[in-house]
């Protein structure tokens, strides 16, 4: 009885959703325009005690930085991480090192985006540059009392890099959702 209760809820939340898309008029922006790159020296108060490697946690809070600058070109409103997605450190990263974030929002949703946050380092005598994880973050915007509202629509993307990371921000989507009905 419960889940008939449900699934009309939920139906019912569909049509309305289908009913306001038909008369939304969210404004469009480019990829481009929420694009940016953040440089950063690792210095030794960035690493782990007892060694040259740079502290995880430290390389978590400048990708959510990065994130939100780029989640906020985009709305131009306030905005809020609501999750990271599971992160990978592939190589550690030394102190004097020069760490290269690069994000950009690649999908919206109704109240939500997926911004994608690439880090790379360079070793600055020799030029190496090598990608050492990748990131992705949802960001709501919000109004004033922190409540959920719509985020701007995205322009179609334009480059073979931004449609591929369209569509599988739209496949990481589905399973945070597909999680999100699993585990609550
Ligand atoms: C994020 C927050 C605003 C969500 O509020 P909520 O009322 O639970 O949101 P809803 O269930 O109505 O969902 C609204 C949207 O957010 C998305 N969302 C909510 N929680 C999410 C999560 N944990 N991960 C990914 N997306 C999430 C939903 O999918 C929905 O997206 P859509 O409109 O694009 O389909 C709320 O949980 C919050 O304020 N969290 C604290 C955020 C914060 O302070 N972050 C900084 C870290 S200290």
């Amino acid at each position: 009885m419960n889940k008939t209760i449900i699934k009309i809820d939920k139906t019912i939340i569909k049509i309305i959703k289908k009913v306001n898309n038909m008369t939304d008029s969210r404004p469009s922006k480019f990829v481009k325009e929420s694009s940016l790159i953040n440089y950063k020296i690792a210095m030794p108060e960035d690493s782990n005690p007892g060694n040259e490697n740079v502290n995880g946690g430290r390389v978590l809070q400048l990708i959510d930085n990065v994130a939100g600058i780029s989640a906020l070109r985009h709305c131009r409103t306030r905005t809020v991480t609501a999750s990271i997605d599971k992160m990978d450190f592939i190589y550690p990263i030394k102190v004097g090192e020069l760490m290269i974030l690069s994000a950009s929002v690649n999908h919206v949703f109704g109240q939500s985006m997926e911004v994608g946050v690439r880090v790379e380092v360079e070793n600055l005598r020799t030029g190496d540059r090598h990608t050492t994880g990748k990131a992705y973050l949802t960001f709501l915007a919000v109004d004033q009392e922190g409540q959920p509202i719509k985020v701007p629509f995205l322009v179609e993307p334009e480059t073979e890099t931004e449609k591929r990371r369209y569509k599988e921000a739209e496949a990481r989507r589905k399973l945070r959702l597909e999680q999100r009905e699993l585990l609550g």
